[in-house]
């Protein structure tokens, strides 16, 4: 089974970002835009796993905890590598101090689990919106893209991450949460003791 942690979306955003990118798609149809109900932030890509290793991964990610929620605000657009040839293009995440420890921790949590070796890459939060198949950027969604500028698309707090299978289908890749699992040690947040 094909697995990654993530952090869900808020459905407000989800919901302005969704219409954004039906706006988008229809100035450039050819890149494979993310569906509304797929939007993630990715926090690690474990990748294939035998289904006989879940147990271990759960209760590695069951242990970790963070003092306090993590606080994100999406907000402006970008590609990866870059503009020239995009490959990805992704609205920007920003976040409390707090969130790249937290990617740390699971990424060391799963490498013990797992004996796979922790991610070394530079932990870059984002939120992927489309996937190039040919690194061409249509005039029109540049110049979209160049006054949608650095505009906040909304923000809110997690206490929870995901872990996803994802089942790639002719389709489209397909995500369903496995678990959910609340990270935050400190005290639960005022008037919400339900
Ligand atoms: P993304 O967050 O940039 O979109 C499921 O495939 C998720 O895991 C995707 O959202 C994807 O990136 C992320 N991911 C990270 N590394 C990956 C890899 N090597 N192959 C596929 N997906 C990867």
């Amino acid at each position: 089974m094909r697995l990654f942690v993530a952090l869900e979306i808020s459905t407000e955003v989800r919901e302005r970002i969704g219409q954004m990118i039906s706006q988008w798609k229809r100035l450039e149809p050819a890149p494979r835009w993310v569906s509304a109900e797929n939007l993630h932030v990715t926090l690690t890509f474990i990748g294939e796993a035998q289904p006989s290793a879940l147990p271990a991964i759960q209760e590695a990610l069951a242990g970790i905890r963070e003092q306090d929620p993590v606080d994100l605000e999406f907000c402006g657009a970008g590609f990866f590598p870059g503009t020239r040839r995009p490959a990805v293009l992704w609205i920007g995440v920003r976040s409390s101090p707090n969130l790249a420890p937290l990617a740390q921790r699971i990424d060391n949590a799963l490498a013990a689990a797992t004996g796979v070796a922790a991610e070394t890459r530079a932990f870059l939060p984002h939120l992927t919106i489309a996937r190039f198949k040919e690194p061409r950027l249509a005039p029109a969604l540049s110049a979209r893209l160049a006054a949608f500028g650095n505009k906040s698309l909304g923000s809110f707090s997690v206490r929870h991450f995901q872990l996803v299978e994802s089942k790639l289908r002719p389709g489209g890749a397909e995500y369903t949460t496995v678990r959910s699992f609340p990270f935050v040690s400190g005290h639960p947040p005022q008037g919400n003791f339900s």
